[in-house]
């Protein structure tokens, strides 16, 4: 761990604004309460004099440091001292320009782009922050670590404890609302896995307050080291754009984290002069899950200097109370009502000139279909991110030669009964999974041919689908 006071960790409230050493095991601000940042003296570290410079890690890569799609951007996320960094060789992602899904949402071809974050070790974004937040918790000796999920956080949580044996993973599950791809991981990697009755706002209260009382060191994103992890998504983005800032980024918001994330890397690159312009992001929820929307784009909560009105947050969990309504819909992984970073989030909404949307769970299945139908696929929550682009061109607020990067954040495998549902021909199967939630049909849908074991029958149907 760096020792200098270069680097500390700072509570986001302009009204507090209290410090605390990196060393220490923090998710709130012991004075306030709330969020904290870690926070770098730039004059005093060493810098890049430009992007560009990050390209010659590459021919270093026998380096497992450099190798990584974290690790290599160190001196941006400069809180850990070489020696003490854990990487299991996340990051090797992939920016891929998506003509066929371009057509779908209605951008001229050349304009979209995925950056597929399911190429990561456990299947998502998570590796990002999960090397960091791993990184400084080996730092400060932790022996346990905990997360509450919805599936991503756990598998990722739970290889890391694998693959190094630093550490014994602790995650929290609700009961019935995590794909099985996702526990299947957790599970095989050795985690004990706590399923709790409820969902994963009950998950996430638990097990802040279990956490504290055990000691157990705490890697769900209101850990501030675990957002310094994932501000890499925006470097190997803008490496892959040849360092031009595209026009948009769009992603899908569950915790939040991600989102908060991308504007601190956007903030910081703008502030060390390393880039001349900002992006503007679109957040995009489910509609069934749709806090941020209802608070951001219905109740103008605004960030305001980090003064933001929080009591407008305050009421609208309570109404939910009041009505006992839960978050519900197919994107399990973004099934959050009570996102812990929205305060973050705003902040960079704000600074990235951002908006919020909601789409259903038919436009994320459908996007996700045309995602699958135009190269390596991701998981339903994934393609929210794209969903909320072709509203975005629908509304006119994307323009169709503006250039796009959608986050691809999770694999396509991590959630296959969503996926076989949507391609069967079984309605009983189709009316379960998915019927229930309100998708109605399966516009994209690449049916399997059911045929006779029986060779000419095999043939006739082959040529006529082919
Ligand atoms: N996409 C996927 C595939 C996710 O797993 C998550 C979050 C998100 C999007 C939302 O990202 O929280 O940064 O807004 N999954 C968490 C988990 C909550 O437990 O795996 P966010």
């Amino acid at each position: 761990m760096s020792t200098s006071d270069s680097v500390y960790q700072q509570c986001i409230s302009s009204s507090c604004g209290d410090t605390f050493a990196i060393g220490e095991a923090l998710v709130a601000c012991d004075q306030c309460g709330d969020l904290l940042d870690v926070v770098y003296d730039w004059n005093r570290l060493p810098l890049p004099s430009s992007l560009k410079e990050f390209e010659q890690k590459w021919s270093q890569r026998g380096d497992p440091l450099n190798f990584s799609g974290v690790w290599r951007f160190r001196q941006l996320l400069p809180f850990a001292t070489p020696e003490k960094i854990i990487t299991i060789g996340e990051g090797q992602t992939l920016l891929q320009r998506a003509d066929r899904v371009a057509r779908h949402i209605g951008l001229s071809a050349g304009r979209l782009f995925l950056q597929y974050e399911g190429m990561n070790p456990s299947g998502s974004f998570k590796d990002n922050g999960m090397s960091a937040a791993f990184t400084h918790a080996h730092s400060i000796g932790a022996q346990r670590a905990a997360c509450a999920s919805t599936g991503n956080t756990s598998a990722s949580l739970a290889m890391y404890c694998a693959v190094t044996g630093l550490m014994k993973g602790v995650v929290f599950i609700g009961s019935g609302k995590i794909a099985y791809g996702k526990l299947s991981q957790a599970l095989d990697c050795g985690a004990l896995t706590v399923q709790i009755t409820g969902d994963f706002d009950d998950a996430m209260a638990r097990v802040k307050e279990i956490s504290q009382k055990l000691g157990i060191y705490l890697v769900n994103s209101v850990n501030p080291f675990r957002l310094e992890g994932q501000k890499t998504i925006i470097y190997r983005i803008l490496e892959s754009l040849d360092w031009e800032i595209p026009d948009w980024i769009v992603v899908p918001g569950g915790n939040l984290g991600n989102s908060s994330a991308f504007g601190k890397a956007f903030s910081e690159l703008k502030e060390l002069g390393l880039i001349d312009r900002v992006p503007r992001m679109a957040v995009i929820n489910a509609a069934g899950a749709d806090t941020l929307y209802q608070l951001y784009d219905r109740r103008s909560l605004r960030w305001k200097n980090g003064d933001a009105d929080m009591c407008i947050a305050r009421d609208y969990y309570q109404e939910l109370d009041a009505q006992n309504q839960k978050a519900e819909t197919i994107a399990s992984a973004i099934e959050i009502n009570r996102p812990v970073n929205l305060k973050k989030c705003i902040r960079a909404l704000e600074f990235c000139d951002g908006v919020v949307r909601r789409v259903s769970d038919q436009e994320i299945l459908d996007a996700k279909a045309q995602v699958g139908a135009g190269g390596l696929g991701c998981e339903p929550a994934s393609a929210a991110s794209v969903a909320g682009a072709k509203l975005l061109i629908e509304e006119g607020i994307m323009g169709s030669d503006e250039r796009v990067v959608c986050i691809l954040t999770g694999h396509q495998l991590k959630d296959p009964t969503a996926t076989v549902a949507y391609h069967t021909t079984d309605q009983e199967q189709f009316d379960r999974v998915l019927g229930q939630r309100g998708v109605q049909r399966a516009s994209f849908a690449n049916r399997a041919v059911v045929v006779p074991n029986d060779v000419e029958e095999i043939v006739k149907a082959i040529q006529l689908y082919s």
